[in-house]
């Protein structure tokens, strides 16, 4: 439990969806309160009922926008928070060539109306959801958080565009204290099976796809690529536990709690924390092939797969350094592939439906 002058209010926008709800349980474990702000655009209620059942505590939602001004101004008004963490956004690649307008107006100006409040009632610390996509294709390997930045999509662009945007922000004052978390490839569930990933129509990403595979919603696989120049010629990529990523968080506030306050007596001197970008990561690479294998064991179920072309946009291999976190926030990934598959297919065999239909 956090020390009592460590306890804050923290507002979370985006909380009903995937990585949100992951991280309201940990935020609560770790002693810290929070108010959920999200539009339900691609969450639900059921979700945020489920994450109030499990904590055992009502959880203050608001239902909203964070383009809207007018009503992110009367939370702001309600609350006294201590930081923001940013989830809300868009986050599907391929929408995002399809609705770049979509992506920029919902990701980067609602990131602006989000911080323009902030500055408003002088909220100054920040926690984004930012992404592995703003490397791109990484030079070299693991990735270290002083790679070379670049975007081929609105979507990354969005997420690339609003880290410039806090980087200038850094620089114009320095009350701001700005984390950009840039996650890897988000997986698993919590160990209850109560919360998970929900994708809505088919699932763009590997894990989801290949748990529809294995509870019988799709019949197959398409493995995208098998000439890689990788361990089995599968793309690879840095899964990282969803629980895992959530507790990143609460050490990223902690973090910015310890820079920002004074110890109590008034007199420990307050450090700025300006734009700090983190990886989360394990930093392991695991191939797409290796996951579907760790899958079929955990779960017991046959996933049949094709290989198909490689998929435009894909890179061969990602993972990260994960040596700032542990460095900065004392945080390092704990859960195991074996751990992302399991509670992937709890979650997915218990809510074959997702949040929609129980069995
Ligand atoms: P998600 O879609 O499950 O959650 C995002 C939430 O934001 C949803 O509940 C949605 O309704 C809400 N939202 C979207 N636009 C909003 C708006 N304008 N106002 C208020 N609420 C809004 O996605 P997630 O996987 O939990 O991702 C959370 C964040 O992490 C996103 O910003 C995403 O880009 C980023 N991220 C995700 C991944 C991943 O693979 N899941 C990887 C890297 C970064
Ligand atoms: C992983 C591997 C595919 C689906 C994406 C976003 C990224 C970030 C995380 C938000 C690749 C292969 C996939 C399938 C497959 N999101 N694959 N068959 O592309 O690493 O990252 O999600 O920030 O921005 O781009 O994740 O899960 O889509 O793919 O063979 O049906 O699985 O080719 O090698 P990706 P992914």
């Amino acid at each position: 439990m956090l020390e009592n002058f460590m306890k804050n209010k923290i507002l979370v926008t985006g909380g009903a969806g995937y990585i949100g709800t992951h991280t309201c349980i940990a935020l609560h474990e770790a002693g810290y309160d929070f108010v959920v702000y999200d539009n339900l655009f691609n969450s639900s209620r059921e979700a945020i009922n489920r994450v109030s059942t499990l904590i055992g505590q009502t959880i203050e939602f608001i239902e909203g926008d964070i383009r809207d001004a007018e009503s992110l101004k009367q939370v702001f008004a309600a609350h006294h928070f201590f930081g923001v963490i940013h989830f809300a956004g868009l986050k599907a690649v391929g929408e995002s060539v399809a609705k770049p307008l979509m992506y920029y107006n919902n990701n980067v100006s609602g990131t602006i109306t989000l911080l323009e409040m902030m500055s408003e009632y002088d909220v100054k610390n920040f926690v984004f959801s930012s992404s592995a996509t703003v490397y791109g294709d990484p030079e070299s390997l693991p990735i270290n958080e002083e790679s070379p930045r670049s975007c081929t999509n609105p979507y990354g662009q969005s997420k690339l565009t609003v880290e410039h945007i806090l980087e200038d922000l850094a620089v114009s004052d320095d009350r701001w204290n700005l984390i950009a978390l840039r996650y890897f490839n988000p997986v698993g569930a919590h160990s209850s099976g109560q919360i998970g990933e929900d994708p809505n129509d088919i699932p763009n990403n590997l894990m989801p796809y290949i748990s529809q595979v294995a509870v019988g919603k799709l019949d197959k696989l398409s493995i995208f690529g098998n000439d890689y120049p990788t361990v089995d010629g599968t793309g690879v990529r840095d899964f990282i536990h969803v629980t895992d990523l959530a507790k990143g968080h609460v050490t990223a506030l902690n973090y910015l709690n310890k820079q920002t306050r004074s110890n109590g007596s008034g007199t420990a001197k307050k450090n700025s924390v300006g734009f700090l970008p983190i990886n989360l990561g394990t930093g392991k690479g695991t191939s797409v092939l290796e996951l579907v294998s760790a899958f079929s064991e955990v779960s017991g179920q046959a996933i049949p797969y094709q290989f198909t072309d490689r998929r435009a946009g894909d890179i061969a291999s990602c993972y990260a350094s994960a040596d700032k976190a542990k460095m900065l926030l004392g945080w390092q990934a704990e859960l195991s592939i074996a751990d992302m598959c399991r509670d992937t297919w709890h979650w997915q065999s218990m809510n074959p439906n997702g949040y929609t239909k129980v069995i």
